[in-house]
């Protein structure tokens, strides 16, 4: 079922761009559309009757083109009358003169083969269920059909299998033994269609929505999963009402199903009424599934919940508009999860991702803006800057325009797009309307690339604190020019005395440069800023290490508190690679004072002990002028590991006993809290007694999140081979649990023995690499652990992409979301440069390469 070039040049490809300059609206209207799939593992037919006309914004006379991909077209007829065309390789051309310049009735069926499909696009089977994904444009491999997302349909499907359990979207109206009919009352593109025919069972609940509507949930999922739903049905649940009650939002349908499948290239899908899930982010228990998994869990559940109006009954026009349904849920289901658990919590690990990935992201060759202007396959841009920096710039409107205005925007948008495709210039409008603000400055946070820097000055003279900000815009390959930006830096300062003497401002930088002066202070305040991570950007400011241990004592906002422990803790640990410097007492001292601290949520405490990983140490050497050499910094990392072990020790199996958590598991935040902190006081005790205590909780552990972290804590100090033999031997038939199993193992290997124990895991009968959870627990995690993957000999270079070649004519584009992991290289020194250069040379040349890895290998080899 891919789609497969091999018969191409064994050179890349050409790859054509589509440009976002170039939109048209489309030649017709499509006002209904009716399915009916004959189901077959071998041979699917699929008839589609369509009610089109010409489009009046386009006039009349156009030819009609179809998308369709791996299609075998049996039949075609436009108002009952046969026609003989051939499509060719993308599609079916109409051509005018076999048109009526009126409505008509276009009538299609075509025969596929699920059972064959391994790109897991389109119509495929998983563990003998039939499924379908088709964003972002999937649903050409099912029939030939307008598929962009600004043709809105409404869908009538019937299904004829003989599975037990039938689904599509919308609400259910008619059924029989071999026959279910199911019809969606609400305009929708294509890539919002869904099928399920399976043996399932369902995990059943109702809600009743606001204005009194009736639904059911059901969560559907294979013969003995049934246990394993009752968090993700909590979740939507509570999603539902959030919606209702922070954006005025309800359901519109009288069912909701959520279907859990194995193989699943991505987290999960808003399908119309029947969102599909990768089953990791379904089923869980306390036994199987750790605290993070619940987070994540509760997150996606909200986040395709939230996709019912951002994205369904609002979608874009054009996949260049995806940040404009991805960012604001994103956006969406980060304030849910704060509302659930802990905003600060909540911010900081956002803040983490956001560094981790996008940072990295626009700092390197694969940089594009929010709205990027143009692509050659659109899955490879579902990043990190479409999805993270997204939701960031949305969070930023939200602090400029305030709370009030950005629910009338909000409001505003809702009202004034409801069942239309929008644009990031509609969305802007909404709040240029509700508001009266001008954002056309604003407007370069969506159409250019980079991550601004911002540098700061501070001045303080006749009782008069000046703050000077500065704002600049690295150059970027491919981006070239780069404007002044609205920078909302938000603001508190602190007096000598930690007091905070001016709360939380926003001072909105829209200059190169501007001072922002405060009067009526006693003494020099001490300045924290950019408190609540208020804008996606580098802060520049050399601070003393004394003042960030003020910050991180005495800061009352609690991202900049964190914010001051994690520079310090860079800032030894960069010392200690560059100029062999010791390992900081006071720092020590400080960050003791922190993880001791009962006043602080346990959360917090355990994030406070978290170091930096050896991805972003490499990624702040770099920034700072440096070649990181992994080998300095791995040796770094745990060096600074062992000297907080050291001076903790005393005070470890206190917090550990102290941090217990009495009573039934809840994954619930406080719970889980409190198992983070005393986990990680585990892990540093671990390194002082030989993993006494780590053995013990392991064999005492009665749930998946103190089994892993007491497993972790022994493989972090080159232990664990018992356990790791125990804990296969009690999961070896739980998939998802023997995927955390493989990933340790990727994670926690020994530099210099990564390429042997990945080939040693690869030549296991059950390393189904077909399977995408299963790929990325051993290949996707290979760059995960970095002076492994970096390993001089590039022997983890090579195999990753050995990989990715042999997956790359299955699977497309897990392929290509896993080739990330080079794009760093320009980081290091010219010998690992020229390993990596090496190895996407390698792929670029290889024959029958898929659009989406050619294109990403072309981009990370360009940079
Ligand atoms: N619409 C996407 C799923 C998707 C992504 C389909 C790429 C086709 C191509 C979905 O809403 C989504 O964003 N899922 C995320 C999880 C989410 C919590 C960020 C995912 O699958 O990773
Ligand atoms: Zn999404």
């Amino acid at each position: 079922m891919t789609q497969t070039p091999a018969q191409t040049a064994p050179q890349m490809p050409a790859q054509t761009a589509v440009k976002l300059a170039d939109y048209q609206p489309y030649s017709h209207v499509l006002d209904r559309v009716a399915l009916t799939f004959h189901l077959s593992p071998q041979a699917t037919r699929v008839q589609a009757r369509l009610h089109l006309a010409p489009n009046p914004a386009r006039g009349s006379g156009l030819d009609l083109r179809l998308d369709g991909e791996n299609l075998v077209l049996i039949a075609l007829a436009v108002d009952g009358q046969r026609l003989e065309l051939q499509p060719d390789a993308t599609g079916l051309t109409i051509p005018a003169h076999l048109l009526p310049d009126a409505p008509f009735v276009l009538e299609t069926e075509v025969e596929i083969a699920p059972e064959g499909n391994t790109a897991l696009e389109g119509l495929y089977m998983s563990g003998g269920m039939y499924c379908t994904q088709c964003e972002a444009e999937g649903f050409r491999k099912i029939t030939f059909y307008p598929d962009r997302p600004d043709v809105m349909a409404r869908f009538h499907v019937r299904i004829e299998s003989d599975m037990p359990v039938l689904l599509s979207n919308g609400n259910p109206v008619a059924a029989g033994p071999g026959w279910a009919e199911w019809d969606d009352p609400w305009p929708k593109p294509a890539y919002l269609f869904a099928l399920v025919a399976g043996d399932l069972v369902a995990h059943s609940d109702r809600f009743t929505t606001q204005s009194g509507r009736d639904v059911a949930l059901n969560i559907w999922v294979r013969k003995g999963d049934e246990g394993f739903c009752a968090y993700a049905m909590d979740s939507l649940i509570r999603s539902m009402r959030w919606d209702e009650t922070a954006y005025g939002r309800e359901y519109d349908l009288d069912v909701f199903n959520i279907v859990a499948v194995d193989d699943f290239n991505m987290g999960a899908m808003e399908n119309k009424g029947l969102n599909i899930f990768n089953s990791k982010y379904v089923l869980a228990s306390p036994e199987t599934a750790t605290d993070e998994d619940f987070a994540r869990i509760e997150a996606i559940i909200a986040h395709e919940y939230f996709h019912n109006w951002t994205g369904n009954r609002i979608t874009c026009r054009d996949w260049f508009q995806l940040c404009l349904k991805e960012g604001l849920t994103v956006f969406r289901d980060q304030q849910f999860s704060g509302d659930m658990r802990s905003h600060a919590v909540k911010r900081i690990e956002d803040v983490l991702m956001l560094r981790g990935r996008q940072f990295r992201e626009d700092g390197g060759p694969l940089a594009h803006p929010v709205r990027p202007d143009a692509y050659v396959e659109i899955n490879n841009f579902y990043t990190a800057t479409i999805y993270e920096k997204g939701a960031e710039v949305i969070g930023m409107l939200k602090r400029l325009v305030g709370d009030a205005g950005y629910k009338a925007a909000l409001d505003l948008y809702f009202d004034r797009h409801d069942g239309a495709a929008a644009t990031i210039e509609d969305w802007l409008q909404v709040f240029e309307d509700a508001t009266g603000r001008d954002l056309t400055q604003f407007k370069r946070w969506y159409t250019e690339a980079g991550t601004p820097q911002v540098s700061v000055r501070d001045d303080w003279a006749d009782g008069v604190y000046t703050l000077t900000l500065a704002q600049t815009l690295p150059a970027t390959p491919g981006q070239p020019h780069k404007g002044l930006k609205v920078i909302p830096v938000a603001v508190g300062l602190l007096n000598p005395n930690g007091d905070e003497v001016v709360p939380t401002t926003v001072l909105e930088l829209t200059e190169a440069q501007q001072s922002f002066r405060f009067s009526g202070l006693a003494a020099r305040p001490v300045p924290s800023i950019l408190r609540g991570f208020s804008a996606p950007v580098v802060l520049n400011r050399a601070v003393s290490a004394d003042e960030r241990a003020f910050l991180l004592a005495h800061d009352t906002d609690p991202f900049n508190k964190w914010e001051a422990g994690r520079a310090l803790a860079k800032e030894v640990m960069a010392h200690m690679i560059t100029d062999a410097a010791p390992v900081s007492r006071n720092w020590l001292a400080a960050l003791a004072r922190v993880a001791l601290d009962h006043g602080l949520d346990p959360a917090f405490r355990a994030l406070a002990l978290r170091l930096p990983g050896e991805d972003d140490m490499a990624a702040t050497l770099a920034a700072a002028g440096h070649v990181p050499d992994p080998v300095a910094v791995h040796a770094a990392r745990q060096a600074l590991a062992d000297a907080v072990a050291a001076e903790l020790a005393p005070v470890l199996p206190g917090l550990i006993a102290g941090m217990a958590t009495p009573g039934p598991f809840s994954p619930d935040a406080a719970q889980a809290g409190r198992r983070a902190l005393r986990n990680a006081a585990l892990a540093l005790l671990t390194r002082r007694d030989g993993g006494a205590a780590a053995r013990a909780a392991f064999a005492a552990a009665d749930n998946m999140t103190d089994s892993l972290a007491a497993l972790v804590a022994l493989l972090e100090i080159g232990a664990g081979a018992p356990e790791l033999a125990a804990f296969e031997a009690r999961w070896q038939a739980d998939r998802l649990v023997m995927d955390k199993w493989f990933m340790l193992q990727v994670l926690y290997a020994a530099p210099q023995d990564l390429a042997a124990v990945v080939r040693r895991l690869t030549a296991r009968p059950d390393f189904d690499w077909k399977n995408p959870n299963r790929f990325r627990a051993v290949i996707g995690a290979l760059s995960a652990n970095h002076a492994g993957f970096h390993h001089a000999d590039g022997a983890a270079y090579d195999l990753l992409a050995d990989w990715l070649l042999r997956l790359d004519p299955k699977n497309p584009q897990t392929a290509a979301r896993m080739s990330t992991a080079f794009e760093t290289w320009p980081r290091y020194d010219a010998d690992r440069q020229a390993l990596i250069r090496r190895a996407l040379q390698r792929i670029l040349t290889a024959p029958g390469l898929s659009r989406d890895l050619g294109e990403m290998a072309a981009r990370m080899a360009a940079g």
